[in-house]
């Protein structure tokens, strides 16, 4: 399987994904690809439709170090059932290369999800990991960084918006550096 990254304005990134309904041996199988693809190009947070598959279905590793897979997780059909707090903070995305947007979110989320077994879970997750799953789950909700970023900031980046709108521009997978914020 060769998962390729999607990147800004491709349209399955606008599409509101469908939920995960069989945990079959396609989806066993796609996770692994799913994390590959992830370490690959640097990221901590993939959601499916970044690689072109309009599914209900994230994965993370918030240290983004594929040594330590204890922090690897999947969150099948994950929805926010719970918020508060907000804080501003920096995202980048690996479907919007070179682009970092300051980003309000929610300080604080609580998450029901399917795992891997078809368990519900519940988890309230804080800070970093918090804006993983509202970074994410906007993915699989067709919402990009760049509905969320102000004026000012489109405008700074104007220049690289337009050259992924370009059609004979497309951009390869390009690593966000890692001074930079890490890529979700
Ligand atoms: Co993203």
């Amino acid at each position: 399987m060769t998962l390729d990254l999607r990147y800004y304005p491709d349209e399955v990134l606008r599409a509101v994904a469908e939920p995960v309904t069989a945990i079959d041996d396609d989806l066993r199988a796609l996770v692994p690809e799913l994390f590959a693809k992830m370490y690959a190009t640097r990221g901590v947070g993939l959601a499916a439709p970044q690689v072109g598959i309009s599914r209900r279905i994230i994965v993370s590793n918030q240290t983004g170090d594929p040594e330590q897979k204890q922090f690897e997780e999947v969150y099948l059909n994950p929805r926010i059932v719970d918020q508060e707090g907000a804080v501003r903070g920096e995202e980048g995305c690996l479907s919007l290369p070179g682009i970092v947007g300051r980003i309000l979110r929610s300080q604080k989320v609580t998450v029901t999800y399917l795992d891997l077994e078809g368990n519900e879970q519940t988890v309230t997750a804080e800070e970093w990991k918090a804006r993983i799953f509202q970074h994410e789950i906007d993915h699989i909700d067709g919402i990009l960084i760049l509905d969320k970023m102000s004026p000012a900031e489109l405008a700074f980046y104007k220049k690289e918006i337009e050259e992924l709108e370009d059609p004979d521009a497309a951009p390869e997978d390009r690593p966000v550096s890692e001074h930079s914020s890490a890529a979700l």
